[in-house]
């Protein structure tokens, strides 16, 4: 068993560091405050092949594995939350299953420029009335002549209002349930494609998220993802990977929550003494640190398992559960540590706070996250 990152591994984070404390971080707050999409920083993480880590070189990716693409994400994460999920939606829920499930064709036209930035991609599963229970899907593709023709308003979508191509979930056969959805790749330039409500929330404020609306929206027949009836598989195989993503995105806000309201405590001085001294802030400062060691660990297995192709449906819930819940509670005591300040926009705590709490409800809440592990391990037990 090796615990330790290789040196290839360890220059990448080096790298990433370096890169998100330059460029990323001094940003973070003006982009929150402002609801400001990072393209900036978008376009620079692109020349540095932060967009399309995983993809192969040939289609324009960095051919990296997904423990270096953790490390990269999670120093992003820490950095800014709203660019660490631009990132990683582009990368573990558009480019990646295009390059496992797409034709050669369609991964020269949708991966290519989307791996080196140029573009920038979504995911859409989620509808107004079908979150958790993704098999429900509502929106139609009803095949006619040489294309298909798409109804339905998807909601959530990370990257939607920027986005310049998707992947789209939609019923081909109700009759077949779960088997009746198939997986398109969706332009926005479509016929019948339009960018609905934007949203705005409690965090990740920078990031865009907004509804896609489809009116009988053309979309060619060679863009099917997969086969008819695929869809639903392929949307939770890529859910797996995503996951491992958010529970990065979730250490990286938890760790830079954790750090900066460790360094106040030694700085910060009550009854004449650093409140570090005090066994309270230890006793926090130690949680918070197990916390985030622990998910770190829960992630990179479930990272290690999906490079090296071993079944990890159940440890990549486990890791985004544990990790979601774990940023959640660490920028809550960070916010805690700074008690007043803390509260305030001058610092980064309450932005953290806020942060936090999207990475236990999206790409699967927390309940869905239990499901899924309960249901691997009474497999498991009962097999
Ligand atoms: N990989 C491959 N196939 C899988 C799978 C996986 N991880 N999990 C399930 N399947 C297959 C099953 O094997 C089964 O196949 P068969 O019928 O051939 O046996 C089929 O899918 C149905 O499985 P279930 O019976 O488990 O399906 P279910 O309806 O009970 O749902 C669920 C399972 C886990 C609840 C699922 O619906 C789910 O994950 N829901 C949450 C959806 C979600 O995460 N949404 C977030 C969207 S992305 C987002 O947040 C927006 C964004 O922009 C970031």
């Amino acid at each position: 068993m090796e615990f330790q990152l290789s040196e290839d591994h360890k220059m990448i984070q080096q790298m990433a560091r370096d890169f998100a404390q330059k460029e990323v971080a001094p940003f973070a707050a003006k982009w929150d405050a402002e609801s400001h999409f990072p393209i900036e920083a978008i376009k620079k993480m692109a020349e540095i092949g932060f967009m399309g880590i995983m993809v192969p070189p040939e289609l324009g990716g960095g051919g990296m594995d997904q423990v270096a693409y953790v490390l990269v994400l999670e120093e992003i994460s820490a950095a800014c939350a709203s660019t660490a999920v631009t990132m990683s939606v582009n990368n573990s829920l558009y480019c990646i299953p295009i390059v496992k499930f797409g034709t050669d064709a369609q991964r020269q036209k949708y991966v290519v420029p989307f791996a080196k930035g140029e573009q920038l991609g979504a995911y859409c599963l989620s509808e107004p009335g079908t979150g958790s229970d993704a098999a429900n899907q509502r929106t139609t593709a009803v095949k006619k002549g040489d294309k298909y023709i798409l109804n339905g308003t998807k909601n959530f979508i990370t990257n939607g209002p920027n986005a310049d191509a998707m992947i789209v979930f939609a019923m081909t056969d109700k009759e077949k349930k779960h088997k009746g959805i198939s997986a398109f790749i969706v332009e926005k330039g479509f016929k019948g494609f339009s960018v609905g409500k934007v949203e705005h929330k409690m965090g990740i404020r920078a990031s865009s998220t907004s509804e896609i609306v489809l009116t009988d929206c053309e979309v060619p027949a060679e863009n099917l993802l997969g086969k008819e009836g695929e869809g639903f598989a392929i949307a939770m195989n890529t859910l797996d990977a995503g996951r491992i993503g958010i529970a990065t995105q979730a250490i990286g806000i938890a760790r830079a929550a954790f750090e900066s309201s460790v360094k106040y405590s030694t700085i910060r001085e009550a009854f004449n003494q650093p409140i570090s001294n005090f066994q309270l802030i230890q006793q926090k400062i130690a949680d918070m640190a197990m916390r985030i060691d622990a998910s770190r660990l829960l992630t990179h297995r479930a990272a290690w398992m999906r490079q090296n192709n071993i079944p990890m449906s159940k440890e990549a819930a486990m890791a985004k559960l544990f990790s979601s819940e774990t940023a959640t509670f660490v920028t809550k005591e960070a916010v805690q540590i700074l008690g007043g300040y803390g509260y305030c926009c001058e610092y980064p705590q309450e932005r953290h706070y806020r942060d936090a709490k999207i990475t236990e409800i999206y790409e699967g809440t927390s309940e869905i996250q239990r499901i899924v592990i309960a249901r691997n391990v009474l497999k498991e037990l009962t097999a």
